[in-house]
């Protein structure tokens, strides 16, 4: 074997997911396809970060840990030496992974190793304090292009201790300062903003303290050395896999650290374990990328689909589905559904959705959540008679749901006021004129799965839209111990997903969507459960343009339903039919708009772009994605999918408005094989020559993007 292919090989074995072990010099090596990390432990057994980044074959490399000198009485030790999960204890200060009171009243945590498990890609590592039985079990999952971390805490002392911050993980960067860091903001209508700003001395807190994921923040961070663009520069990133109160803390030591700390949102939170009870965080991923934020998301991308989503990489791509929730708001009976699926079957639409209205007194969002019986003067027959017709039309039933919440005016409240989240005596804050039920109790969980299980082994319903349109407020749990009452925040989130876990065992095929007042719970946690997201309430195609670029850094196509609505619409803005299909189309498409004002030729044109994203769905949702010009950045947007076989690939472009008479910059492509010949395809289906990849990445593509809100797509195929 000659040297080099021995080198090769070697660097391939390296490069395979894989768990190692220096048992001499006690260094962990954990390596993914596209990283590598290394932990180790101090002589004091004290276990330390040693490694974050590109992947390595040799553990020998990795210096083992080792205990630091204290720089004054001010910069002892301890602030100098990355602890991989530091208990708040002796002289700490650094944001803690863990910090406990005692019942006795002790709050002191210095945790030490005490034994380790591997088993093919998982580690386990136990630590425990150095005086009592307290103990944390750290867990690693090595994925292809990701590391899962989360912690189980256990008391096995014989006193109850509060837990007051319980996080998942703590991420260390190379020292150094000069990083950056990107993230997602926004408010309601407008989530998943992207923000990219310098990383200075102190902490910056990402965080949701609203009970759900929020619109907000998403739980997901990017940092780059300050100058990585979507094809060059190192990115370590990262999400958390939590819909609830959730927090990353983003922090720069005096000492040229940058360390990321995430998991439960210590703000308001209290977990109490008695003797023998432990806790687990929600797992938070994180990876590294040689090659810009645009890697980084497709890591992030693999992940969701093949490790996280429920039906893994045997999940269907998102039929295309229709909604007439903009078109009709409550206004919903069974006849006009009835003449609106009609039409929708007509575009090819494969999944008929009716959304709020349609049970109880629901006229209006002033009564009826909460009583989950079909109203019978707009549903005379039940669901049946809209659900037999809607699948005569060859499509899926699905239902809107709102289960955790209740109307004041509803039969569950005057039977039930007590279920509600509340302070005894105190105010009861409505939002949307609606109370949140207190999900964490078990009688309400019990209730919530009976009414969806009901409704399901009723109705022939192929899927849920789960919708929850307020925050939390005077989170009061009254009937347990006062110990116990902040647990609501954690335990309200696992009946949440527990109640859809049972539902998918109960009712295989069943599929569920998140939605949350648009884009309010979207994350790592709740894509376990659910087969997509509703992205934003906003589906002004312009501005969506910006909400899915945010969206796209952490999650994939596959999960951002994206619904063609009727114009003018957000911003009195109004862009042609065209341009909110392809809009649309970069995502599970969704047909929103009232078909019954549509023209002939929007009818015909929408056909026409169903049959196309049938056609390319696959290739969006399932491929690698390249975010090519960006809307924040250009006044052409233009993002291109590339199968997973590289057979088939798609390239969208927009242009909000033309200037001069200027044409659009040719669009460089990406991700395509270099060697290979590319068939060139109109969205209408018209030959456009071939071209090989090298051409199509080195001089691009020439698109026309004439005037205001234009919009095209071009098909690639391999032709040899
Ligand atoms: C908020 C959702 O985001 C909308 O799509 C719609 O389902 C309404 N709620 C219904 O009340």
């Amino acid at each position: 074997m000659s040297r080099l292919i021995f080198v090769m090989l070697l660097a391939l074995c390296a490069s395979a997911q894989s768990i190692r072990h220096d048992a001499g010099r006690h260094v962990w090596l954990l390596t993914t396809h596209t990283s590598s990390y290394a932990m180790g432990l101090s002589p004091e057994n004290e276990l330390q970060h040693l490694y974050w980044g590109g992947p390595l074959w040799r553990v020998e490399d990795v210096p083992a840990a080792e205990r630091k000198r204290d720089i004054s009485s001010f910069d002892p030790h301890q602030m100098l030496e990355n602890e991989e999960y530091p208990g708040w204890g002796g002289p700490r200060f650094d944001e803690p992974a863990l910090k406990i009171t005692r019942a006795d009243g002790d709050r002191d945590l210095v945790l030490h190793y005490v034994s380790h498990q591997a088993k093919a890609n998982e580690l386990a590592i136990t630590l425990k304090d150095i005086h009592d039985d307290i103990e944390v079990e750290l867990d690693y999952i090595v994925h292809s292009g990701t590391i899962g971390r989360k912690s189980i805490i256990r008391n096995r002392s014989k006193q109850a201790i509060t837990l007051e911050s319980a996080q998942s993980a703590a991420w260390y960067l190379p020292a150094g300062v000069g990083y950056r860091l990107s993230y997602l903001s926004g408010r309601w209508a407008a989530e998943t903003q992207l923000n990219r700003e310098p990383i200075h001395e102190g902490i910056k807190t990402l965080e949701s303290r609203t009970g759900h994921t929020g619109h907000n923040i998403n739980p997901w961070f990017a940092i780059d050395e300050g100058d990585a663009d979507e094809t060059n520069g190192r990115v370590w990133f990262g999400a958390l896999a939590w819909s609830g109160n959730w927090r990353i803390s983003v922090e720069q030591t005096p000492y040229r650290q940058v360390r990321v700390t995430g998991g439960f949102n210590p703000f308001d939170f209290a977990y109490w374990l008695k003797p023998g009870e432990s806790l687990e965080t929600p797992v938070f991923y994180a990876g590294y990328a040689q090659r810009g934020f645009g890697e980084a998301s497709r890591l992030l991308h693999d992940l969701e689909r093949s490790d996280i989503q429920p039906d893994g990489l045997k999940a269907r791509p998102r039929p295309v589905l229709y909604n007439s929730w903009e078109a009709t708001e409550f206004n919903v009976d069974e006849a006009g559904q009835i003449a609106l699926a009609e039409k929708a079957a007509k575009l090819g639409v494969e999944l008929f959705v009716i959304d709020d209205g349609w049970f109880g007194k629901r006229n209006n969002d002033h009564a009826g959540l909460g009583d989950w019986t079909v109203n019978p003067q707009k549903f005379p027959n039940g669901l049946n008679g809209l659900i037999t017709r809607v699948n005569s039309l060859g499509m899926d039933f699905g239902l809107w749901v709102e289960p955790e919440m209740v109307n004041p005016d509803s039969d569950l409240y005057r039977a039930h006021p007590d279920w509600v989240m509340n302070f005894p005596g105190r105010p009861r804050s409505e939002l949307r004129n609606q109370l949140i039920l207190n999900m964490a109790r078990d009688d309400v969980k019990d209730y919530i799965f009976g009414v969806l299980d009901k409704l399901a082994s009723t109705y022939k319903i192929r899927y849920f839209k789960w919708d929850m349109n307020r925050i939390f407020s005077e989170p009061g749990w009254p009937e347990v111990p006062v110990e116990q009452q902040r647990e609501l925040w954690v335990k309200y989130v696992w009946n949440y997903y527990d109640i859809m876990k049972q539902l998918r065992e109960k009712h295989p095929g069943l599929e569920i969507e998140s939605c949350s007042g648009g884009g309010g719970r979207i994350d790592l946690g709740v894509l376990r459960y659910v087969d997509e997201v509703w992205t934003s309430d906003n589906t002004e195609a312009f501005d969506r343009l910006r909400i899915q670029e945010g969206f796209s850094q952490a999650y994939a196509a596959k999960f951002m339903s994206a619904w063609v609505t009727d114009v003018p619409n957000m911003n009195r803005r109004s862009t042609p039919l065209q341009y909110r299909f392809l809009v649309a189309m970069q995502g599970a498409l969704g047909i929103g708009a009232n078909l019954n004002r549509w023209s002939d030729a929007d009818t015909e044109l929408a056909k026409r772009m169903v049959a196309l994203d049938k056609r390319i769905r696959t290739t969006v949702q399932f491929g690698n994605l390249y975010r090519l010009l960006s809307p924040r950045l250009s006044d052409t947007t233009a993002n291109e999918y590339v199968s997973t076989d590289g057979r088939e690939a798609v390239l969208f472009a927009f242009r909000h408005s033309q200037e001069y008479n200027t044409p659009p910059p040719a669009l460089l492509l990406e991700g395509l094989d270099a060697r290979a010949v590319y068939r060139l395809e109109s969205l209408d289906g018209k030959p456009l020559g071939n071209s090989s990849g090298a051409y199509l990445m080195q001089q691009g593509v020439n698109v026309t993007l004439r005037g205001d809100f234009d919009s095209t797509a071009v098909l690639l195929h391999r032709v040899e």
